[in-house]
């Protein structure tokens, strides 16, 4: 399936004000290049880094990116380098920067990849197919308590002690379509007959878990933050609860810039706000969008400009 950009509107038109006299914006979470090409489209003077792990989806990224060959450079890394990328490539500071978490449509797709409950591939679940960690071993060779961690948290799934279990007794799991069938036995049979496939959460942590999706969320943002300058946005889209907290919690802390404890009356710190909120309560899709594309479905957008910075060759340029 071809992965239809989540949001594509409204991110373009987030970014625009930031890359209206060009400069860079980093797309740090390239895949199809979708988002990417609507923003180079609005922003004909913008250039545009576009990151991805996954060696497939830079490459697939190109059809669409094709027109703008000239504006962009592909960096095949892990997004929580972002700072050694930008310093790779020169850029002291950013006009824009985007993150649009998760798995690609694409991804999904090919079985291969292990990311699908819905097709029989093998557990690798991987977006760089050369890190070591896969879901093979996640499954199977995890202790029981560390795997019902694992799909507690990324999924929260309140059957997690449970699925831990299953699975730990039915090892060695070859397959997907295998850990499907134990997540679905696993729970009690009336949760099974209502909403989403029962394998869902169990599959999404395990993803999380092989990709450390979280971890990199938490090192890459302040640093793409740091690498704005002034009057730069940053748009960020997820679709998991923790991830969105993540995301706000960053955005508030640096909207207000106090770091003293709650309970002194009065800021002794002295820190100033370094970003203005865009986005005061999240952009969620419409009907419509949800209708067209349902990976749109619980996607969180939420938007940053950089204001104040202590680093002069952060000064808008
Ligand atoms: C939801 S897709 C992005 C789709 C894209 N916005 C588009 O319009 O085609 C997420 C992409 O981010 C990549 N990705 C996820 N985590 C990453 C990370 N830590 N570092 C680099 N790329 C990552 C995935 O490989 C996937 O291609």
């Amino acid at each position: 399936m071809e992965h239809e950009p989540v949001l594509a509107g409204r991110v373009a038109e987030l970014l625009a004000p930031a890359l209206s006299r060009g400069g860079v914006v980093v797309d740090a979470t390239l895949g199809r290049g979708g988002h990417a090409a609507r923003i180079l489209a609005e922003a004909p003077r913008a250039r545009l880094v576009g990151i991805d792990k996954d060696g497939d989806a830079l490459e697939a990224s190109g059809a669409n990116l094709a027109p703008f060959e000239e504006r962009i450079d592909l960096v095949r890394d892990d997004f929580k380098n972002v700072a050694a990328v930008l310093e790779r490539l020169g850029l002291a500071s950013i006009a824009a920067f985007l993150l649009d978490l998760g798995v690609s449509s694409p991804q999904l797709d090919v079985s291969e990849r292990g990311f699908s409950y819905r097709a029989d591939g093998p557990l690798d679940m991987r977006m760089d197919r050369s890190q070591e960690l896969t879901a093979d071993a996640v499954v199977n060779l995890y202790g029981q308590r560390e795997l019902a961690r694992v799909i507690a948290r990324y999924g929260q799934e309140r059957f997690a002690a449970r699925i831990a279990a299953a699975i730990v007794r039915a090892r060695p799991v070859s397959s997907t379509a295998t850990l499907a069938g134990i997540v679905k036995e696993a729970i009690p049979a009336a949760t099974r007959r209502h909403g989403r496939h029962p394998a869902r959460r169990t599959f999404q942590a395990v993803r999380m878990e092989v990709n450390s999706e979280l971890e990199a969320l938490e090192v890459a943002l302040p640093d793409a933050i740091e690498a704005l300058h002034v009057g730069g946005r940053a748009v960020v889209i997820s679709y998991h609860s923790l991830e969105d907290r993540v995301v706000k919690r960053m955005f508030a802390e640096r909207a207000s810039g106090c770091v003293c404890p709650p309970d002194l009356p009065v800021c002794a710190c002295g820190a100033e706000a370094t970003v203005r909120i865009l986005t005061s309560k999240p952009v969620q899709a419409d009907a419509d969008e949800v209708g067209r594309n349902p990976r749109a479905k619980g996607a969180k957008l939420r938007a940053v400009e950089r204001l104040t910075t202590g680093h002069p060759e952060h000064r808008l340029q």
